[in-house]
């Protein structure tokens, strides 16, 4: 069984993966036929699989899903205001991305996590992976039509957006997240 923070935690990940996932697939949809609109699927269908993970997780530790109206992703568009192009919105969801990984990473790090739900961590975080490489390509081909500076600074403008969303949602959820706060910390984290 889980503690109600820990249901609470994969519950909101849980919906943060169903977010991306709408928010990736209606972009798919939009798309005229490229490598980004092939890559965009696939990345969408991983969202909604990383969903149905966090589902099938929670159902196995012997508890079900809570319905929770907040999601990480749903802030991050008023912190950052509304991408206005593809390449801005490949640098917000790089961004964001590397925050989800950081996240999960800090999670399976986390003294007394459930071997189920580091299983799930890793089963997903595959996926993260594969998710920051193809963005990351697709913006370094972009470079001729945006400008390697402008990329740089539109992800700077990001990262800063996302400082203030990570530092607001740890914040607010600080008791249920306390033992994420203060697990030891990787060099890559912020
Ligand atoms: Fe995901
Ligand atoms: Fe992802």
């Amino acid at each position: 069984m889980i503690s109600e923070n820990e249901l609470w935690l994969l519950s909101f990940y849980r919906v943060s993966e169903i977010s991306g996932a709408l928010f990736f697939g209606r972009l798919a949809r939009s798309m005229r036929p490229s490598s980004i609109q092939a890559d965009m699927t696939k990345h969408f269908s991983d969202e909604a699989m990383h969903a149905w993970y966090w589902t099938d997780c929670i159902e196995r530790l012997g508890a079900k899903p809570l319905k929770l109206d907040v999601a990480y992703q749903d802030q991050y568009l008023v912190a950052a205001g509304m991408p206005v192009n593809i390449m801005e919105i490949l640098a917000i969801t790089q961004v964001f991305e590397r925050r989800v990984i950081n996240q999960y990473k800090r999670h399976s790090r986390t003294v007394g996590t459930h071997q189920d739900v580091c299983q799930t961590i890793a089963r997903i975080m595959q996926d993260e992976r594969w998710h920051i490489q193809w963005i990351r390509n697709a913006l370094q081909e972009m470079e001729p039509e945006y400008g390697k500076d402008h990329i740089e600074t539109t992800m700077q403008r990001y990262m800063q957006a996302d400082m203030e969303v990570y530092r607001k949602t740890m914040r607010e959820h600080e008791e249920r997240v306390r033992h994420l706060i203060h697990t030891h910390r990787g060099p890559d984290d912020v």
